[in-house]
């Protein structure tokens, strides 16, 4: 399955926190909602449980070194928006300056999933800054030799 690989952010107590995500899919036009997983072992889904709200960043087919950055190191090790340019969005989620667009929502319900969390999220807001350019998908995660990192193989068959 394909997917769109995106930043998901939020933001608690003056803090920006943040992780790739490919687990997102569209859920309906009206309202707009989009459905988001997240790990538990994630500190942004921690985060999120508590603040309620994100903001989803569009990754520019050109920086395939965001994956690595976003998706295989911890805020809970490093401070991943060092040196990023990021402003707060409408709900004070981080945008990335560099993004090809963003949109932000509030989540209005959640389900256990398994090893992530399957969040119904609705839009609050939606800003295309490239309309022209290309977004980096799960395809070109995996061209890349990048996969869903702490997940067990499934077993034998
Ligand atoms: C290709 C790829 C796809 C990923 N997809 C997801 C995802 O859909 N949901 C998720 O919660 N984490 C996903 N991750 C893992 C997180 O981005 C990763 O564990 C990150 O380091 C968590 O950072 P945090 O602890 O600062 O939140 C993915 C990682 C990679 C490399």
């Amino acid at each position: 399955m394909n997917s769109t690989c995106v930043v998901v952010t939020t933001a608690e107590g003056g803090n920006p926190y943040g992780c790739l995500v490919t687990f997102i899919v569209s859920a309906s036009i009206q309202p707009r909602r989009v459905v988001v997983m997240t790990s538990y072992e994630n500190l942004t889904h921690e985060v999120i449980e508590r603040t309620g709200n994100m903001a989803i960043n569009l990754i520019p087919a050109d920086k395939p070194d965001w994956l690595s950055h976003w998706g295989y190191q911890s805020g809970r090790d490093i401070d991943k928006f060092e040196g990023v340019e990021w402003h707060p969005g409408e709900n004070g989620c981080p945008v990335l300056a560099e993004a090809t667009g963003h949109i932000e929502g509030d989540v209005v319900d959640t389900i256990d999933g398994g090893d992530h969390a399957v969040r119904l999220v609705g839009l609050t807001t939606a800003q295309l800054k490239r309309p022209k350019s290309a977004t980096l998908s799960m395809i070109d995660a995996l061209a890349h030799g990048w996969e869903e990192p702490n997940v067990a193989p499934p077993p034998p068959r």
